[in-house]
């Protein structure tokens, strides 16, 4: 199975000409937010939700070039989602994140809330810049969910009872809004009709979901080394993820655990072992194939090229992470 870098491959020159611009945007600012803001881009993560928006825009050019908008379409959304990082890091009080350690760890927090409003800042003005007042709609939307999604996570922690509905709208909000519109947004900045505009939406929503499922699964699953951030921190946070809700269905007594807040030795351990020992996992999987398959399905009216190969073999990347 191809590695991020082979998938992205007919958008990689774009991207590392991403970087560099990205850098030199945030250059502007107060040399503190600044290299709060380096010390996160430079440690690199896998750079996906610009590469899809570039892939994309690619697949629906007519001769197959990037406009100047459609890459600052990418370079912005890149900025939402690593200043939603900053800040979620700080909301979980995780250490590391892309193998190093997390803004508010490396500097402080105070730095690190700065830094992610720094960067949301820098991105809404850039929006605003594309003098387009519907992708600026759909972006502006994006940062409205993330926030919504972080509250909802919050509301929700230890809590038993939830829907797995709620989840799901969680994960929306958290993890697939921006996916799903950056990438009509890049289909408005090239005029496709609404039909096609609906169907990227639902590219992006149904990859985002099966993204943060399989996150979710990693997290039971992973080491810390391998995912560059904390294993084993969802649950021992009060995050229901699919994996705990499949368990709690199938081992009751997981129920108590959670309820009780880990409060007792052993409790946590415990836990996990339940929700490894179980079909959870399984079933989680079988969870992301479905959004995985639906994602894959939404853009197949797109029309041969290297850029839609790649697209289309992003789901199957998605799932290949678990294994
Ligand atoms: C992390 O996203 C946040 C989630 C949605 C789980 P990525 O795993 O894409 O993070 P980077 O950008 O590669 O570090
Ligand atoms: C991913 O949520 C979405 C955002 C960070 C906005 P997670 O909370 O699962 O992300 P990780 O696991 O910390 O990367
Ligand atoms: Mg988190
Ligand atoms: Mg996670």
């Amino acid at each position: 199975m191809a590695t991020v870098a082979e998938l992205l491959q007919p958008v990689e020159a774009d991207l590392d000409a991403l970087l560099a611009d990205l850098r030199s945007l945030i250059g502007a600012g107060h040399p503190i937010l600044q290299a709060a803001a380096e010390h996160l881009f430079a440690a690199g993560g896998k750079r996906l939700r610009p590469g899809l928006v570039l892939l994309i825009s690619r697949a629906i050019s007519p001769d197959g070039e990037l406009s100047a908008r459609h890459r600052r379409l990418a370079e912005i959304t890149e900025m939402i989602h690593t200043a939603s990082l900053v800040h979620d890091d700080v909301v979980d009080g995780a250490a590391t994140r892309r193998g190093v350690a997390t803004v508010h760890s490396r500097f402080n927090h105070r730095v690190a809330v700065l830094a992610g409003d720094f960067l949301f800042a820098q991105a809404s003005w850039h929006l605003a810049n594309l003098d387009n007042l519907e992708v600026v709609k759909l972006l502006s939307r994006v940062i409205m969910d993330l926030a919504d999604g972080e509250v909802k996570q919050g509301l929700f922690r230890y809590d038993t009872g939830q829907s797995f509905e709620s989840y799901l709208e969680k994960s929306y909000c958290k993890t697939a809004s921006l996916m799903a519109n950056s990438a009509r947004a890049a289909g408005v900045l090239s005029a496709l009709p609404p039909e096609q505009l609906d169907a990227l939406y639902r590219f992006g929503r149904e990859l985002g979901l099966a993204f943060q499922v399989v996150d979710d699964i990693l997290d039971f699953t992973g080491s810390d080394q391998q995912l560059g951030k904390p294993a084993a921190s969802d649950l021992a946070s009060g995050y229901l993820t699919a994996p705990a809700f499949y368990a709690l269905e199938e081992r009751p007594q997981l129920a108590g655990l959670i309820e009780r807040e880990f409060s007792q030795e052993g409790d946590l351990e415990q836990a996990l072992a339940l929700v490894r020992g179980c079909e959870a996992i399984p079933r989680s999987r079988a969870l992301a194939e479905g959004f995985a398959r639906q994602a894959y399905e939404a853009i197949e009216w797109l029309a041969p090229s290297d850029p839609r190969s790649a697209l289309r073999a992003v789901p199957e990347y998605v799932l290949s992470r678990l294994y």
